[in-house]
């Protein structure tokens, strides 16, 4: 509640210039396809909030960048033209470099790991400049389980991914991994992915275990390797000018209810991770398990670069190592 507390502060300096919007059908979008987990939890959030609020509230959820691109979505919450979304928190990094943080390379040792580190204070609290700098409030954590990779040829040492054509979500911190891997990190949505990698427009692609599996990505693959190598949060947003027209009641009931199904999400990748993993180690495609000492230097140089670009490191290393 703390949290909230000063989320709804800080969102209140937004209010000066704003009208009161009393909106009782909110829009949610986000990038992911209908039968895909974040989609699942933004519908579970529409059901429970229209019967918390004694149905006076309800939400029309968009999935599969029905409303655009994230970076659109983002500039439509900015500007209240959309009220909230589930959005990679890579995107809004894009805005709030300070996120770039969960990124560190190995910064969790397994998924249980990211998900209590996105669990924790110091997670939170770096929701909290979002409504003054990015122009929405952040409401809690979701993820998208680790990042692996899946390659069209095959890959026995970090060498091998030398000057490939490596596709990535459109972000800074992943973009610094890849150059420092000595790869050709290629930005990407998540939508084009497939028949980039399908017809060869990519030579590998930086993904989560759920959709190598669930969108058969491998079946366009000769190696997957198992790194674990990033954890891949999402957040829960709303627009900072529609939480400003909001009511005390509205904003508490929105925030619990949004924080819970964001939440839920982390418990869905921690239950199926593993099962994911071996049906693709199953599929008999090259299978190499890897850790941090695959990739060599690189760590060391994206820890070099983003230890000046956020001051959150240090901090989330000491929580990491509390939640071990
Ligand atoms: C991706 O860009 O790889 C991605 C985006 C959203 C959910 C999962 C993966």
């Amino acid at each position: 509640m703390k949290h909230f507390t000063k989320i709804a502060a800080s969102a209140a300096v937004l209010a000066m210039s704003s009208v009161v919007v009393q909106a009782e059908e909110f829009r949610l979008g986000l990038i992911t396809p209908p039968p895909h987990i974040w989609t699942k939890a933004a519908e579970a959030f529409g059901t429970e909030l229209n019967e918390a609020s004694d149905g006076a509230h309800s939400v029309s959820v968009f999935p599969a960048r029905q409303l655009g691109n994230e970076a659109e979505m983002l500039q439509q919450l900015q500007t209240g033209a959309l009220d909230m979304a589930f959005m990679t928190v890579a995107e809004v990094s894009n805005r709030a470099p300070e996120l770039g943080a969960f990124y560190a390379p190995y910064l969790a040792d397994d998924i249980g790991h990211a998900g209590r580190i996105l669990r924790s204070d110091t997670a939170i609290s770096m929701l909290e400049p979002l409504p003054g700098q990015v122009g929405v409030v952040g409401l809690g954590y979701g993820m998208a389980g680790l990042r692996q990779i899946v390659s069209r040829g095959e890959v026995s040492s970090a060498e091998d991914l030398s000057g490939l054509k490596l596709r990535i979500t459109p972000f800074t911190p992943i973009l610094d991994f890849y150059n420092a891997v000595g790869a050709a990190p290629t930005p990407m949505p998540l939508p084009a992915v497939y028949d980039a990698l399908a017809n060869g427009q990519v030579d590998a692609i930086d993904m989560d275990a759920e959709l190598i599996w669930v969108l058969k990505y491998y079946e366009h693959a000769d190696t997957i390797v198992q790194s674990d190598h990033m954890m891949f949060p999402m957040v829960g947003l709303v627009s900072a000018k529609v939480w400003a027209g909001l009511s005390e009641e509205d904003r508490a009931m929105i925030a619990e209810l949004m924080a819970k199904h964001v939440d839920s999400t982390i418990d869905a990748y921690v239950e199926n991770d593993a099962k994911w993993l071996e049906q693709i180690e199953g599929t008999g495609k090259a299978y190499k398990k890897v850790d941090a000492s695959f990739f060599g230097d690189a760590i060391e140089e994206w820890n070099g670069i983003w230890s000046e670009k956020t001051s959150s490191l240090d901090a989330l290393r000491q929580t990491a190592a509390e939640t071990k």
